[in-house]
């Protein structure tokens, strides 16, 4: 199949039902959508495939679609783009990065990993592809415990980027690892303070937190896991009532799973949206359109780079 490749996006009809134009952009090109729960609710509703990191990564790894538009952030279009070499990568906002993965460059990563020789690093998805390439192991929410303790007791673990994810899988696994110092801009910013005070108002609800949150959230949790995780939690408790300590951008499937129960967001510190990822947030549905009618912005990697960060992505899949 020979597909355009225009330079610059020129700005659709106002007139135009996205929804349709989307539909139809999808037959004509053999793509498909796949978002993250993290996107706004217009979004979710037109994906192909919606989840977490690890879902949408097995997606990847799957389709056999032509086109792959990939509505999240710059790191899980990468993942998908390694898993599939040969197939076109599109996302609607090039910029959509991820604040995890920003504050972990390969050179300073390498750097770290050379003071502990013999050490495997683990790291979490969210991370560039170069770091990647330089790592043992990919995790993602859904399955470091398991990953993390498939290492033999002895070797000493590198985990990276996300410290307190880090800090949760060594109070889950007993172990002690080298942490990177990294953290979630969104995650970071829910007030204990704030929702002790929401939890005193609704007393029979359940918290329900990402284990990017710091250690004081997570302490007050009733259940922690990967969004998906949070998201099956909520659809099988007894409760009707549940406090959600993640980006609430998953709340529109926890309303729709879960019709009549009470999904209430837990709260920033500020008076401010900062529990809204700004990265997810850029993603609209006319970008997503404009993605699949030109086919660009595109994902492109060397196939060096390629190579190397697929072999701890691979090893991730075949442990999940
Ligand atoms: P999940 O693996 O739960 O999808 O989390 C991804 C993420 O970026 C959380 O901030
Ligand atoms: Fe990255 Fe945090 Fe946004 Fe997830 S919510 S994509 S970890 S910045």
């Amino acid at each position: 199949m020979t597909l355009p490749v225009p330079l610059q996006h020129a700005s659709p009809d106002p007139a135009l039902d996205l929804h349709e134009a989307i539909a139809s952009l999808k037959r004509e090109r053999n793509a498909v959508v796949l978002a993250h729960y993290y996107q706004d609710s217009d979004i979710q509703d037109i994906a192909d495939f919606l989840g977490d990191s690890l879902q949408l990564a097995q997606a990847a790894a799957t389709t056999t679609a032509d086109v792959l538009c990939f509505a999240g952030v710059h790191f899980m279009a990468e993942t998908a783009k390694i898993l599939n070499p040969q197939r076109i990568v599109v996302v609607p906002d090039l910029e959509a990065g991820c604040s995890l993965a920003d504050g972990c460059p390969a050179d300073r990563f390498a750097a770290w990993k050379a003071n502990y020789p013999g050490s495997v690093v683990v790291s979490y998805i969210n991370c560039t592809a170069e770091v990647k390439a330089l790592s043992d192991y990919i995790v993602t929410s859904s399955n470091a415990e398991k990953i993390v303790r498939s290492i033999p007791e002895a070797t000493q673990v590198l985990f990276a980027p996300d410290k307190n994810l880090g800090r949760y899988l060594e109070k889950k696994t007993g172990r002690s690892m080298v942490l990177w110092p990294g953290s979630c801009v969104v995650h970071e910013t829910f007030s204990e303070r704030k929702l002790i005070a929401l939890k005193t108002r609704n007393a029979d609800a359940e918290i329900l937190a990402h284990p990017e949150c710091e250690e004081p959230i997570l302490r007050m949790a009733d259940f922690i896991g990967s969004t998906t995780a949070l998201l099956k939690y909520a659809v099988a408790s007894s409760k009707r009532t549940f406090i959600v300590a993640t980006e609430p951008g998953i709340l529109h499937q926890m309303e729709k799973q879960a019709p009549g129960k009470t999904f209430l967001a837990a709260p920033p510190e500020g008076n401010c949206a900062c529990n809204e990822c700004p990265h997810m947030k850029r993603n609209t549905l006319e970008k997503v359109y404009l993605s699949l009618r030109d086919l660009t912005p595109r994902l492109e990697m060397s196939a060096e780079l390629l190579e190397r960060a697929k072999v701890p992505i691979q090893r991730m899949l075949a442990l999940s």
